[in-house]
């Protein structure tokens, strides 16, 4: 029997989103039904509502979640109901030309449920990142779950379900920080404090956030960066070279989304180093770059989906060091608050009050 629950839908660019009635399927062959427990509160849900996506209107918003596997479909063999899980965005596929090749974190085929979940008119909802998680229960393909220990707090869990995953991840899949690296952070939120926590594990040895924001650089501070610079009133490019011995840093990771911030990257890092995108553009902005300078500064410029991760070898791991306290994820989470909150919680990060905002629900 299909059920009837709360959760929260953005029905137009800039209209204020509002909770509603959604109709979740049972699940068919390859799905599961989870009870949400906690889902954080990312900027890419504000991106959705603000159109910045794509213009699937209605969304159900919401994707850094854990919980309860309530119920799978036919064919289900990874997760049973009564596992605790993290729900991930790139559930993957095993068969394309990406996993063929034995690079599964690139895979091009990433799974979500077939069925759609409904408003009660039958109108069809877009799951922000086919996940949808500010919701009491939500419709997911089965390999979007991922069991961990059930000792660990929910609100934590589900960060790793994506800003805290892709920050951590830019820093040790895609940027492949080492011991001793020189790392810079630009944009200090949520996944920029994940990088600064991520590179610190990997043993970098000085971390240099950048924020516009002295708050943001505070927080920073204390997950584990060891300079700060503020770059509304100090030139970033230049504090960074200051900092690392003329040169500029090993990796730098990119945790904003703008073509100026991409910029100040480029040409914050040393010579042969890494650029790691993991901030989301929007799909007019544009960068433009010497060529030369591309080619004369050698090294990498990379993008990271999603922290190159592979959520059965990532989330249980960093779960462990988390419990272990060798990370403190509870530190990413600023307030917790409930699924009529979303919308304050989106002005709250727009003022840069919070890490996150984490919806609980009961
Ligand atoms: N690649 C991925 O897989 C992935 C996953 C999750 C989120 N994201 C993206 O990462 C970005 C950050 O997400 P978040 O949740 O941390 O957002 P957030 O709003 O919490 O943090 C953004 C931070 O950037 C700072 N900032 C803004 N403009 C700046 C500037 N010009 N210079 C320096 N700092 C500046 C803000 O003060 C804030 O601290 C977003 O674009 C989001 O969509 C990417
Ligand atoms: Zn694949
Ligand atoms: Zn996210």
């Amino acid at each position: 029997m299909p059920q009837q629950v709360q959760g929260v839908v953005a029905t137009g660019r800039n209209e204020p989103v509002r909770v509603e009635t959604i109709v979740v399927p049972d699940p068919g062959p390859g799905e599961a039904v989870v009870k949400i427990q906690a889902c954080g509160v990312c900027h890419t849900d504000l991106h959705y509502k603000q159109g910045g996506i794509n213009d699937d209107f209605p969304f159900l918003l919401g994707h850094e979640a854990a919980g309860i596997v309530e119920s799978v479909g036919d064919g289900v063999t990874d997760v049973a109901p009564g596992d605790f899980v993290i729900l991930n965005w790139r559930a993957v596929c095993g068969r394309c030309r990406a996993c063929l090749r034995g690079r599964p974190q690139y895979c091009f085929d990433t799974h979500n449920a077939r069925q759609k979940m409904t408003l009660l008119d039958g109108t069809e909802l877009s799951p922000a990142l086919g996940i949808g998680a500010f919701a009491e229960k939500t419709l997911v393909a089965a390999g979007q779950c991922t069991k961990v220990d059930p000792g660990v707090d929910a609100a934590v869990a589900g960060l790793l379900g994506c800003g805290v995953m892709a920050g951590i991840g830019a820093a040790i899949n895609t940027g492949n920080v080492g011991r001793g690296d020189s790392v810079a952070v630009i944009g200090c939120g949520g996944v920029g404090d994940a990088a600064v926590v991520g590179a610190r594990l990997a043993g970098a040895a000085r971390i240099i956030a950048v924020d516009i924001d002295d708050r943001k650089l505070e927080t920073a501070r204390s997950m584990g960066a060891t300079h700060t610079v503020n770059s509304r009133s100090t030139d970033p490019v230049e504090a960074i070279r200051e900092l690392t011995g003329g040169f500029g840093a090993d990796v730098v990771i990119e945790a904003v989304g703008r073509p100026e911030t991409y910029r100040q990257a480029f040409y914050a890092r040393d010579l042969a180093g890494t650029v790691v995108l993991v901030g989301v553009p929007t799909p007019e902005m544009k960068l433009e770059l010497p060529l030369l300078d591309v080619f004369g500064r050698g090294g990498s410029l990379k993008s990271s989906w999603y922290g190159d991760c592979l959520p059965s070898r990532d989330f249980p791991m960093l779960v462990d060091l988390h419990q272990q306290g060798r990370i403190d994820l509870g530190a990413f989470v600023t307030e917790t608050i409930g699924l009529g909150d979303v919308e304050k919680a989106f002005a709250r990060m727009h003022e840069g009050d919070v890490l996150r905002s984490v919806v609980v629900l009961g």
